[in-house]
């Protein structure tokens, strides 16, 4: 038996390849500290889950429109109108997805053609290259450099751009570099998508983890770029919701037009009594959201502090995320045999720079999705190991 073309190009995650193996170990009876998880270790707040609960003992178990829960949709717009001043109709501007995943799988599978480009800066949640594969198009990574804070330059756009180049992806707050785009940032990426008539699909998920000065601006509310910008966010990171499996797209209707027809042949809707409880989660009460930002900032000044006291390794500071990716090229070791290292010195488990795409030499990354307390272990152990490297 065969299977198709198309999936010879697509790899197996390398977080998930970590992750079994964490998990092979744990089965034999290491006790590992995860700092490659990509999900806030908090439990969904309970006023969400009681939505969800309340919503399953009504009855409501069945289809919901294509574009998702018509309540949800209206408090998505809300949302979009109130924090990122944008405006899409609930009618038929914002489809709900099942996870930001599939927003962006229906994104590319629905506006890039065949031998189509995709500019994705990187280092970068891989997500987008095999996305923009499945779809037929072509991912082209750019770079973004340690040298430039992890910050887009221009330039470097320029250098990859082709008569073929058709999208770019932008995601402020960064997974893995935690960097966030300032205004000026964006309106020079804007400037080059207009020049070259480019669908953007700006990836917003981590929108809310943002810390000290820095701000959240999103892509579509830059002069000009609404008409040609697929917004994604979801539920998944801001409300700790990641297995409830709720994201959704925002776009002009031309766009989300065609968006949710790959929607309808994929996965008709997300889970009923799931959009229920995001329902509450946009419109109720919005204090674990602070707590949990806080707590993060907290983790992010330590973790930061304890990594650049450490020999060898280097650092841009995150802003935005949960994640930090220092460069460890200086300690003589590659990122892959740090790691596994880590997991057999320290039990810690991080995640080598690889599994971000290209660009990503000389780089592990840690997220700082774990409790204090095993943080400031998993940094003495870590210090510990590299001493005796
Ligand atoms: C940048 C980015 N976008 C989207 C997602 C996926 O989110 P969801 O759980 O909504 O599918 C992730 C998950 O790690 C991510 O890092």
């Amino acid at each position: 038996m065969r299977v198709s073309h198309r999936m010879e190009t697509i790899p197996f995650s390398g977080i998930r390849k970590v992750f079994e193996e964490v998990v092979r170990r744990e089965k034999k009876g290491d006790s590992i500290i995860h700092l490659e998880i990509g999900r806030p270790d908090f439990d969904t707040p309970p006023n969400i889950k009681e939505k969800a609960k309340w919503a399953l003992d009504k009855g409501f178990v069945h289809y919901t429109s294509n574009y998702g829960l018509p309540e949800l949709r209206d408090a998505i717009s809300q949302k979009l109108k109130s924090d990122n001043g944008l405006d899409y109709h609930p009618d038929n501007e914002i489809i709900v997805t099942i996870g930001a995943n599939e927003a962006v799988f229906i994104a590319m599978m629905a506006l890039l053609n065949p031998g189509d480009e995709v500019l994705v800066p990187s280092p970068c949640w891989t997500h987008y290259y095999q996305c923009a594969r499945l779809s037929g198009a072509v991912p082209i990574p750019v770079p973004l450099k340690k040298e430039n804070n992890y910050l887009p330059v221009v330039e470097d756009f320029e250098q990859h751009l082709s008569s073929k180049t058709r999208m770019m992806v932008v995601n402020s707050p960064n997974n893995p570099t935690g960097t966030v785009y300032g205004k000026d940032c964006l309106e020079q990426l804007a400037e080059f998508v207009n020049q070259h008539d480019l669908l953007v699909l700006s990836d917003e998920i981590y929108e809310k983890l943002i810390y000290g000065t820095a701000r959240h601006i999103s892509f579509a509310a830059i002069a000009d770029m609404y008409e040609r910008t697929v917004t994604i966010n979801g539920l998944s990171k801001i409300y700790s919701m990641t297995g409830w499996r709720l994201g959704y797209t925002a776009a002009p209707r031309q766009l989300s037009d065609a968006m949710v027809r790959v929607h309808q042949y994929t996965s008709v809707c997300a889970t009923t009594f799931a959009q229920y409880g995001g329902v509450e989660a946009l419109n109720g009460p919005q204090d674990s959201v602070e707590g949990m930002v806080q707590e993060f900032n907290r983790r992010r000044i330590m973790v930061c502090e304890r990594l650049k006291s450490m020999p060898g390794i280097h650092l841009v500071e995150p802003r935005g995320a949960f994640y930090v990716l220092p460069y460890i090229g200086e300690l003589g070791i590659s990122p892959e045999a740090f790691a596994t290292y880590l997991l057999d010195k320290a039990k810690i488990a991080v995640v080598p720079g690889e599994a971000f795409g290209d660009f990503t030499e000389g780089t592990i990354r840690i997220s700082y999705a774990n409790s204090y307390e095993n943080l400031v272990k998993a940094m003495d152990r870590m210090e510990t190991a590299i001493a005796s490297l």
